[in-house]
């Protein structure tokens, strides 16, 4: 689901609104996000899964967006950078970056799908900057690509931290000091170490390990006239949260192997998983 859970909120009334959203979406990956706005949660256990995830993310990223744009707009400058940007739709979608230049860094591949993405939405496309921040020059790639450090830019930072080393994001904030101006600003966002998130950590992984471990037999026997059986054994004693899921006692979950087993039939039958 890339990307799909920065465009699970668009368009709600109020201070959040993206029209960029699901134009930037492939047609698949709209599903999950339409169930969100329309708030129905789907059946089958593995929709479920999609849709809590998209609806979780949603909850932080709608805020969050708004912050930033609040502080893109706060100060003004000439030239907005976003450092892996992603699905980022600013650039096509704030009337206030009229007449700004916007650059867009990001990894190449990353950044090659975007374009095909993006190639029908209406406005000016940003200025596409390959970089990746563990191997490139930023700075210099980013002046190849008419960035002016003498000029004060305002570079965003979104959603990027968590995914790089310590050193790669020195490395990066270095190169950002060579290429800022005075009246420069970074809005960044990462993860605090503060003690509740650790705690957080902490219940998560208690919650997994008290779900206990299943172990899980596939059996496949040919049974002559071009019959082949497959039996699957879930032993699931020691896992009782496992179990209630696979019994379908836990509400939205459930289906289990029943599920898994009818789209392996469909897929030999017919060429077809049952479920894209
Ligand atoms: C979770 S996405 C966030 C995208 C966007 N900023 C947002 O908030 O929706 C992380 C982005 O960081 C980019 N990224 C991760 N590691 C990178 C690296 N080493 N160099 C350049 N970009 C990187 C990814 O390609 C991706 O676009």
């Amino acid at each position: 689901m890339p990307g799909s859970r920065r465009r699970a909120c668009p368009d709600r009334p109020g201070r959040f609104a993206d029209p960029t959203a699901l134009t930037l979406l492939r047609p698949d990956e709209r599903e999950a996000v339409q169930w969100v706005r329309d708030g129905v949660p789907p059946r089958t256990w593995r929709q479920r899964i999609d849709y809590e995830t998209v609806r979780a993310a949603a909850e932080l990223m709608a805020p969050r967006t708004i912050a930033i744009d609040d502080a893109i707009r706060a100060h003004p400058s000439r030239q907005l950078v976003i450092l892996g940007a992603g699905l980022d739709g600013r650039a096509w979608r704030m009337p206030e970056l009229a007449g700004v230049a916007v650059f867009e860094v990001d990894q190449p591949a990353t950044q090659q799908d975007k374009r095909e993405r993006a190639a029908g939405l209406p406005g000016t496309p940003p200025r596409f900057v390959p970089v990746d921040f563990g191997r490139d020059r930023l700075a210099a790639t980013l002046a190849a690509h008419g960035h002016r450090a003498d000029l004060a830019t305002t570079w965003v930072w979104e959603g990027v931290v968590p995914y790089l080393t310590r050193a790669e994001v020195a490395a990066t904030v270095a190169e950002l000091a060579t290429c800022s101006a005075p009246g420069s600003r970074l809005v960044v966002n990462f993860q605090s170490h503060a003690a509740s998130t650790a705690l957080g950590r902490v219940v998560a992984r208690l919650l997994m390990a008290s779900t206990g471990r299943s172990r899980l037999t596939y059996e496949i026997a040919e049974r002559g006239n071009g019959v082949t059986s497959l039996t699957v054994t879930h032993e699931l004693e020691g896992a009782p949260q496992t179990l209630a899921q696979v019994a379908g006692e836990v509400e939205g979950a459930g289906g289990g192997w029943a599920e898994i087993l009818s789209d392996l039939k469909s897929l030999l039958e017919t060429g077809s998983p049952l479920y894209a």
